[in-house]
């Protein structure tokens, strides 16, 4: 998948996908009228093509293979290398579709809401898989809005000793990548949607509005 010219095109930290199939099902994602039932579906499928480019460069070992005809040697992913840590509530729509390709990646689970008036992120939950800090970790949020609960999220794994993390969006604010960029320059960010920026109560635009709640209905 190439990208398309953006701010962020000689930023080889930053990858925002363009493809037909993708703008597709944002479409899909972001029309109001748009259900739980199908937003979810949405979410899990563009969350497989994310993982898709954001495994491209996931740690490999050989295996001997027999097949039906010969023995063969083929390269495969390293087990217990790769974790996910979704940020509740919205992070949890995006597992599904990272199992889907790589069924053994371990979860870890980041409670986190931002503040409705300040838009700070609170810390509310946390448990991550045991040697997680050798683990390459990828952060799922679909929503990288001001940046604030993904750099909160970032800075608590650094705490804990990560030193590979990755973050994984669906739709992004440059606010959000900015903030990023700017406070931990060595995290990899793919998103598969640049959005126009925040509104005044600190909403993506054109975005989808809340993902929480239309990802479980609490709407
Ligand atoms: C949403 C979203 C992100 C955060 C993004 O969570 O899922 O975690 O906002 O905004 P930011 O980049 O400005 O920090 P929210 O606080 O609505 O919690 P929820 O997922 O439980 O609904
Ligand atoms: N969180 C969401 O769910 N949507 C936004 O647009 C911003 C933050």
């Amino acid at each position: 998948m190439s990208a398309k010219k953006n701010k962020y095109s000689d930023n080889k930290n930053v990858t925002i996908l363009d493809h037909p199939l993708i703008s597709h099902k944002i479409a899909l994602l972001r029309d109001v009228n748009t259900h739980t039932n199908d937003f979810r579906e949405l979410v899990e499928e563009i969350t497989v093509l994310l993982t898709y480019e954001a495994f491209k460069d996931a740690p490999t070992t050989e295996a001997v293979v027999q097949t039906p005809l010969e023995k063969t040697k083929q390269q495969v992913v390293v087990e217990n290398s790769i974790a996910v840590v979704p940020v509740l509530r919205a992070g949890l729509g995006m597992v599904a579709g990272v199992h889907t390709l790589f069924p053994t990646a371990k979860v870890g689970h980041i409670g986190m809401y931002r503040d409705e008036e300040t838009l700070e992120p609170k810390e509310y939950y946390c448990k991550l898989p045991e040697g997680i800090e050798k683990k390459r970790v990828i952060v799922l949020d679909p929503m990288l809005a001001t940046g604030g609960s993904a750099c909160a999220a970032i800075k608590l794994l650094k705490d804990k000793g990560c030193k590979d993390i990755r973050q994984m969006s669906i739709i992004a604010a440059p606010e959000g990548i900015d903030k990023i960029v700017e406070n931990h320059p060595d995290v990899k960010i793919f998103v598969a949607v640049l959005d126009r920026g925040l509104n005044e109560n600190g909403y993506i635009v054109p975005g989808l509005g809340d993902a929480g709640d239309r990802l479980f209905g609490t709407k």
